[in-house]
Parts: structure tokens; C-alpha cells; sequence
């Protein structure tokens, strides 16, 4: 099981020192929430401030690219030390050639889908993927409510993931906390990424540590095989 910690939530005025408290609180990697004020309707980070948090933790950075043409962005994010980069199935005819480059970069490669769109999208890029991203809220801001609607789509992914023996990580995002996260752990999820939850709690490591034993313990299947393999690929940086 991976926790995500969201930057998004942490303090914006001391982003380095925020991650290096989530490093310790004992995260495995940090989300990283790039929007563009175009695909959706917020602003967030640039390379710059992935470099100074890349500069502060040694934890893979998952790179979440909100952006509506995230082919001018792949390169500048890789080389500020994203780990993983996810673009959004909802770009549509780039979407092959978005992932084969970030392939080509050496990052690992992430596809993400919103609640409105069909997870039937995702489907003819499956082979090509090592993350599949559910949004589980409508993506540009944190802090909101969790669409259970999405949860027959973490149920889906799983279950191709079975079907064509493949092994990307299933990602949810938005809205996880105590109680979403059994729901999404139980439909297929592995990877957990959690802003408001975490990085308002009265102990960020206590948190962390609830929301990894929940997760575990309604695990639709154990780890073991995938944590591996796609940690391995975010190890370097
Ligand atoms: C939403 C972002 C999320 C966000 C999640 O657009 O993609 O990563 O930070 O925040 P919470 O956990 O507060 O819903
Ligand atoms: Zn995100």
C-alpha cells in the first residue's frame, strides 16, 4: 500500500520543510498537484517549486499534471525531479503520445481519469500505463467531498488488471480519508492520495499510520508482487 501525501494541503508559505515532514511522518511518496488555471479553474505549482521540494526529500515525487497541454510541461517537471508523471485520459487523441513520452523521460508513466468520464477511456492504454489514477473528486481544489459514484470504476480497473495480467498501480485521489479509504481499498485501490486528512491532523504520523492500517486491512489483495516492481521504477529520480 502507498499514502500519497497531497502538497496541495500542506502549508504553502513553507512547502520544503512540509515535505520533509511528511518524509519523516513516514509517507512513501508525495502527490504533487500541477494545475494550469485552464483544464481546471486553480493554479498551483511550477518546476521551480518541484525542485526546492525535490531538494528536501528523497521520497518519489508523483507528479499529477492538471494541465490542458502537458506536452510543453513533461520534460521540465521530469528534470525537476517528478518520479511519476500522470496526464488525463481526457486530453484524448494525445493521450498515446503523452504517455509514450513521459515513458521516453524515464518517469513512471500515469494516467488519470475524472469522475465524469468513463473508465472505458482508460481502457486502450492499459498495457502502456504503471498507474492508473480515479479521480474520486472533480479535480482543481482539496478538501472536497468523496464521489462514491467513482467506486465501481476502482472495481473495473481491478478487474482488468486481472483480466490482462498486468500490474499498474491503482491510484485514488480526492476526498480519502478515514472512512473512503476501506471503501477504495476494498474496490481494488493501492495507492492513497491524501491531502486534508493528512496534513490537517493533530499528528501527521499518526494519520499516516491509520490510513496505511485501514488500507491494509481491507485490502481487496495482498501487495506484495506490485509494490516491488513500481516502487523500484520511482526510486530513481
Ligand atoms: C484535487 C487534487 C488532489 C487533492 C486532494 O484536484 O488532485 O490531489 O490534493 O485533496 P483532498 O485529500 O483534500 O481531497
Ligand atoms: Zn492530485
Amino acid at each position: 500500500m502507498i499514502i500519497a501525501p497531497s502538497l496541495l494541503a500542506a502549508n504553502p508559505g513553507r512547502l520544503a520543510a512540509e515535505a520533509a515532514r511528511a518524509t519523516r511522518a513516514g509517507a512513501d511518496w508525495l502527490h504533487v498537484d500541477i494545475m494550469d488555471g485552464h483544464f481546471v479553474p486553480n493554479l498551483t505549482f511550477g518546476p521551480a517549486i518541484v525542485r526546492a521540494v525535490r531538494a528536501a526529500t528523497r521520497l518519489p515525487l508523483d507528479v499529477h499534471l492538471m494541465c490542458s497541454r502537458p506536452e510543453i510541461l513533461l520534460e521540465l517537471f521530469r528534470e525537476a525531479g517528478a518520479s511519476g508523471l500522470t496526464v488525463h485520459v481526457e486530453l484524448g487523441q494525445r493521450v498515446a503520445h503523452l504517455l509514450w513520452k513521459i515513458r521516453a523521460l524515464g518517469a513512471r508513466v500515469g494516467l488519470a481519469v475524472n469522475p465524469p468520464t468513463p473508465i472505458a477511456a482508460a481502457r486502450p492504454f492499459l498495457k502502456s500505463i504503471d498507474l492508473l489514477l480515479v479521480m474520486t473528486v472533480n479535480p482543481g481544489f482539496g478538501g472536497q467531498e468523496f464521489i462514491a459514484e467513482t467506486v465501481p470504476k476502482i472495481q473495473q480497473a481491478r478487474a482488468w488488471r486481472r483480466e490482462l495480467k498486468l500490474a499498474y498501480r491503482i491510484e485514488v485521489d480526492g476526498g480519502i480519508n478515514f472512512q473512503t479509504v476501506a471503501e477504495c481499498a476494498r474496490a481494488g485501490a493501492d495507492t492513497f492520495v491524501s491531502g486534508t486528512t493528512l496534513f490537517q491532523a493533530r499528528s501527521l504520523r499518526r494519520a499516516l499510520q491509520r490510513l496505511r492500517t485501514l488500507a491494509r486491512r481491507h485490502a481487496a489483495e495482498p501487495d506484495a508482487a506490485r509494490t516491488g516492481a513500481a516502487a523500484g521504477v520511482l526510486v530513481s529520480t
